[in-house]
């Protein structure tokens, strides 16, 4: 029951960048948001509303909302942890609103300071409002594998997450491998795990590469039947509450592997890139995809 058909969502302008330390002017990011949309992209994350006190490089969230040319079809995703945020977004227009809890109860606490049970209350009235708003509501689960502070974490937590966020009214969720540490029957477990609240169509994995095993735990994925992945052009990132974490895997290596297997994206792999390459050359640094490093050196 390999998918014939994979949609990707860029998360680089938002997961990518909120750990960098150099500021990024909102309009290298307006327009890495566009070279994205002309790769092909039809989802891209761009930015969260938090706290920018915690998250500094967001701050410029509803400048690059503005920023963005819009093109039809395409999806753009904004991070909301709680109502203050969601307010904030709405004024922006996103297309989708995505609310951000954990299966571990040290992450959430650190990520954004409170429990589980209470960022789940936080939630329910920010996809109560955006429902009413004809706004897409997604969740992320964070820590679905294991956690920076309480290690390995059980099939059965990411079960319960996923079942308060479907109470709730969240339509959609991603299975995070926060710090990269999962390997693929585990990751297999944690899509299992959620799979008990959510049809195949409304899961998708978002997987760390700290350690090299993402693309592993992408194939793994395919191999239930996963369809929707979070990826990051250059492979951008990491999140500042879960400290050595990298980025997500890059964009152009999934894109890569599934066009090897026949599978289809709707995305340019060389403008896709062009796009890694010119963030990446914005931030001083080779982008970290092995498959674009390949492809730029012939
Ligand atoms: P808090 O301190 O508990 O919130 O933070 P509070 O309600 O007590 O408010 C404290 C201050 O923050 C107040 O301002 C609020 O107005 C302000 P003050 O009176 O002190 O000037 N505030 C806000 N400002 C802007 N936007 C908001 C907002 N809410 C409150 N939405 C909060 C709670 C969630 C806000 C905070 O902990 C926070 O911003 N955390 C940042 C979390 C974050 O962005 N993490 C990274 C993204 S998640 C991620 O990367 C994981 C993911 O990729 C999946 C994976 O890989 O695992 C999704
Ligand atoms: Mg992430």
């Amino acid at each position: 029951n390999t998918p014939q058909h994979v949609k990707i969502i860029d998360v680089g302008p938002r997961d990518g960048l909120q750990n960098e330390k150099q500021p990024v002017p909102a309009s290298i990011k307006v327009e890495l948001v566009h070279r994205l949309q002309d790769a092909g992209l039809k989802e891209i994350e761009v930015t969260s509303f938090v706290s920018p006190k915690w998250v500094p490089q967001m701050g410029d969230n509803a400048e690059v909302m503005a920023g963005v040319q819009r093109r039809a079809g395409v999806r753009y995703s904004v991070l909301t942890p709680n109502m203050k945020g969601y307010e904030a977004a709405v004024l922006s227009q996103p297309d989708e609103i995505v609310v951000f809890g954990a299966a571990s109860e040290a992450f959430s606490q650190k990520n954004i300071n409170c429990s589980i049970e209470e960022s789940i209350e936080r939630f329910r009235p920010v996809a109560a409002a955006a429902k009413a708003a004809g706004i897409a509501v997604r969740g992320a689960i964070s820590c679905a594998v294991g956690c920076p502070y309480e290690g390995e974490i059980a099939p059965e937590r990411v079960a319960l997450v996923a079942k308060l966020m479907h109470d709730i009214g969240v339509e959609h969720v991603g299975v995070a491998d926060t710090i990269g540490v999962g390997t693929p029957l585990k990751v297999q477990r944690a899509l299992e795990a959620t799979l008990q609240h959510y049809a195949v169509d409304q899961v998708s994995g978002h997987f760390h590469d700290t350690y090299g095993m993402a693309l592993a735990n992408t194939l793994a994925s395919l191999e239930m039947g996963i369809w929707h992945f979070d990826t990051s052009v250059a492979g951008l990132g990491g999140c500042p509450y879960a400290k050595g974490a990298t980025g997500n895997v890059a964009t152009e290596d999934v894109v890569y592997m599934l066009h090897g297997m026949g599978i289809e994206t709707g995305i340019d792999l060389d403008k896709l890139i062009d796009a890694g390459k010119f963030i990446s050359d914005f931030l001083g640094r080779k982008p970290h995809s092995r498959a674009a490093n390949a492809l730029l050196t012939q």
